[in-house]
């Protein structure tokens, strides 16, 4: 038997143990495992190498994919260079299961986010035979509790906010992280409140700056003239409207947001007058190795969707539910989670004197 594996989307720490999970399960098993390339591309060009134990050794604590990954193309919309020489976006999904077909993979296990999970989904549905595992470090996936690398980007994120503070009480100045996380501000309130920030703007609750300065006026008079602000990249400016850095032709989901934290630094300085610096994490926040916490999240994923595949559960992905790692259909897999306004966190942020800026 032959089962394939692939990561696709963004990177983030933890994939690497994934793979090693999954291909030591199958293996022991005596199935035959082989890695796709740089995602779904790596089966339209049949890009793929077999995984032995010796591919997979000392992979644990290795930040990235050893398989490459791509969060741009989509084989629903897939570039492909036509005979006029332009670049065509043409539906390659048939050649994609063919490929898996005429390579003998039984099954494949797709590691991914909600793109990649989402085109699993639609591969299944026209007869592919895939097992999703759910990762971002955005932890924007409602079907599970939560997903590897997200803990890994929040503690990149936290000591930042160590550093941040040191400088911003030394100049008497405000600081600004801008943190990824997409639509959602899980990696902004966790980083926030472990890194002891004074204000966290999130896209779940709106902001005004009025709100911001009064906080900041506050420390003032507390006697401490310096304040640190954590804005997730998906909370939108005054006026509503999120600030999109680029946009990605062809990627499932095409706007790349980033530049809040410029737009919060020039209303501070402007209402308050105080000199103000913004820190942009970027990318630094997806790479090096995984923590404890996400490297046996990403062991158990791996072990247990290497399980599923061998059961011949095609169409589900494995996710945390309490302590538990569960099999939840790729269909109900795909909503969004977005940080409760209401919820414990929030509140408990807010009970050790956080604004949210509202
Ligand atoms: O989804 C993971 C993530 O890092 C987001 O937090 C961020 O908005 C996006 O990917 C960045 O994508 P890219 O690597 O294409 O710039």
């Amino acid at each position: 038997m032959r089962m394939g594996i692939l990561t696709g989307g963004g990177d983030c720490p933890g994939l690497n143990a994934v793979i090693r999970a999954a291909t030591k399960t199958l293996l022991s098993q005596g199935v035959e495992v082989w890695g796709f390339k740089d995602g779904y591309r790596g089966i339209y060009l049949r890009d793929c190498q077999p995984l032995d134990r010796k591919a997979v050794s000392g992979l644990l604590h290795l930040g990235g994919t050893i398989l490459g990954s791509n969060n741009r193309d989509n084989p629903f919309h897939f570039p492909v260079l036509a005979a006029s020489g332009e670049i065509e976006y043409r539906d390659i999904s048939a050649t994609l299961l063919e490929n898996l077909n005429s390579l003998q993979m039984q099954c494949l296990i797709a590691i991914g986010g909600d793109g990649t999970l989402s085109i699993a989904n639609e591969l299944c549905s026209r007869g592919g035979s895939i097992v999703g595992v759910p990762k971002t470090i955005d932890n924007d996936l409602a079907a599970t509790d939560q997903t590897f690398g997200f803990v890994t980007a929040v503690h990149t994120a936290t000591e930042a906010l160590d550093k941040l503070h040191t400088t911003a009480e030394s100049h008497h100045r405000v600081m600004i992280l801008e943190v990824m996380g997409r639509y959602a501000g899980w990696i902004a309130l966790w980083c926030g409140m472990a890194g002891g920030a004074d204000v966290i703007l999130i896209p779940e609750i709106p902001w005004q700056i009025d709100r911001v300065v009064e906080k900041i006026r506050g420390r003032q008079r507390e006697g401490k003239p310096f304040s640190i602000i954590v804005v997730a990249e998906g909370a939108p400016a005054p006026g509503g409207k999120q600030v999109v850095r680029e946009q990605i032709v062809g990627s499932g989901d095409p706007l790349r947001l980033g530049g809040i934290g410029e737009v919060v630094r020039i209303l501070v300085e402007k209402e308050t007058g105080m000199e103000s610096r913004v820190t942009v994490l970027g990318h630094i926040q997806r790479g090096g190795s995984p923590l404890t916490t996400d490297r046996i999240l990403a062991t158990r994923f791996g072990v247990a969707a290497a399980e599923l595949a061998l059961e011949g559960r095609s169409g589900y992905m494995v996710a945390l539910k309490g302590t538990q790692i569960v099999a939840i259909s790729l269909k109900d897999a795909l909503k969004p989670s977005n940080v409760h306004p209401d919820g414990q966190l929030v509140h408990a942020a807010r009970a050790v004197g956080i604004s949210f800026g509202d």
